[in-house]
């Protein structure tokens, strides 16, 4: 029988990096700054100048990080904040947190991504904020979003927890609205041994708020301006990403490069995959193609032990936590449309194209576009 394909190998990636993962946390044990502190902040720095942020701000995980990001601009009880539907479960969960609903817009089936055509329409007086997710590391139209916000006076916060070095125009994810939110749970693309989220934003009072509020709403050791939260990183963390952080740009050229290939091999068969635009450059968090007859490939990739996954099969509007308490205002065909079909084939830096040729040979025996 041949070699089994993990759908993200970070087995491979261990071993490559253990001698300099095993030399940072032996530093963070010897000094013991456990949370937050120095290894913390010397990510946060290390981080921020990668993307080109202003401000960086490690946190617990990535659905805190969009809760933070969006109570220190303001969004709160009573708020509406616009979104997709096509996403992981937490963008909402994280509206929720503050106290505000989502309001679901359909994406562009091109790249999967909130449709700006669709934004005007689902703005109310309550809108306070739209979040656009850059799904399967793909940026969302950015331009059009940023226009309509600034006409209406709303903010924007990046979904990046998939999109790490993802670019817009040349400019990285992260850095594109009024802040952003990252995730760094061990299968991202740069993946903690652990929880772990970022946020970043241009603006000074916002960071400061965000400061605050992961660290019991205090600046200082004593004195608790604002009811926080315990939202912090661990120092094992941040020094674990520190050592990743270095290896991310190759890791992030490779994925482009795998998905180059499975494009090259898919789409000539019909197959429907991700279209990123051309001002766009994905960082592939995910390779993902449409298929017919979904549950058939998916035994068939299960039989010969080729790891794959669904990204979404559920929309949010449709999960048993939100569709009872939120009304279903428009039809999102496109969301509908994805949902039954989207399949993701194993994605990792370290994806060879002798598993890719495997893989697609397997799928292309029985897959229907
Ligand atoms: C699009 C999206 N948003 C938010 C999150 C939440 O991140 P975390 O799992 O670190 O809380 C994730 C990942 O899990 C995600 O994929």
């Amino acid at each position: 029988m041949s070699e089994t394909i993990p759908f993200v190998d970070l087995e491979s990636q261990y071993l490559k990096l253990k001698p300099e993962i095993a030399a940072a946390m032996n530093a963070v044990l010897e000094s013991r700054a456990f949370i937050q502190g120095p290894f913390a902040a010397q990510f946060e720095e290390e981080f921020s100048k990668a993307l080109g942020a202003s401000y960086g701000l490690g946190c617990a995980n990535g659905t805190a990080a969009i809760s933070l990001a969006l109570e220190a601009l303001g969004v709160g009880p009573g708020d509406e904040v616009i979104t997709v539907s096509h996403t992981f479960f937490a963008t909402a969960e994280a509206i929720f947190h503050v106290g505000a609903v989502p309001v679901f817009v359909d994406i562009d089936p091109r790249s999967y991504t909130l449709d700006p055509r669709l934004l005007e329409a689902a703005i109310t007086p309550r809108t306070k904020a739209i979040i656009p997710v850059h799904l399967y590391g793909t940026p969302a139209d950015m331009a059009p979003i940023m226009e309509i916000a600034r006409r209406h006076d709303l903010k924007v916060i990046e979904d990046a927890a998939q999109a790490h070095l993802a670019t817009y125009h040349g400019q990285f994810a992260g850095t594109l609205g009024d802040a952003a939110a990252f995730s760094f749970y061990p299968g991202k693309n740069l993946g903690a041994f652990g929880d772990a989220g970022f946020i970043t934003t241009a603006s000074a009072g916002a960071a400061i708020q965000v400061k605050r509020l992961r660290d019991h709403g205090r600046l200082s050791k004593y004195e608790h301006d604002v009811i926080g939260y315990n939202q912090r990183m661990d120092g094992l963390q941040a020094a674990i990403l520190s050592v990743k952080l270095k290896y991310l740009p190759h890791w992030t050229a490779s994925r482009r490069r795998s998905a180059a290939l499975y494009d090259s091999r898919l789409r000539p068969h019909g197959f429907k995959t991700i279209e990123p635009s051309n001002a766009t450059e994905s960082a592939y968090h995910l390779y993902v193609v449409e298929v017919e007859n979904r549950d058939e490939i998916s035994r068939i990739l299960d039989e010969v032990g080729i790891g794959h996954g669904v990204h979404y099969p559920v929309p949010l509007h449709r999960q048993p936590a939100l569709k009872d308490v939120m009304p279903e205002r428009v039809a999102m065909p496109h969301t509908e449309h994805a949902a039954s079909r989207v399949l993701s084939l194993p994605m990792c830096g370290e994806l060879t194209e002798e598993k890719i040729d495997r893989i697609c040979s397997v799928f292309l025996s029985s897959a229907k576009p």
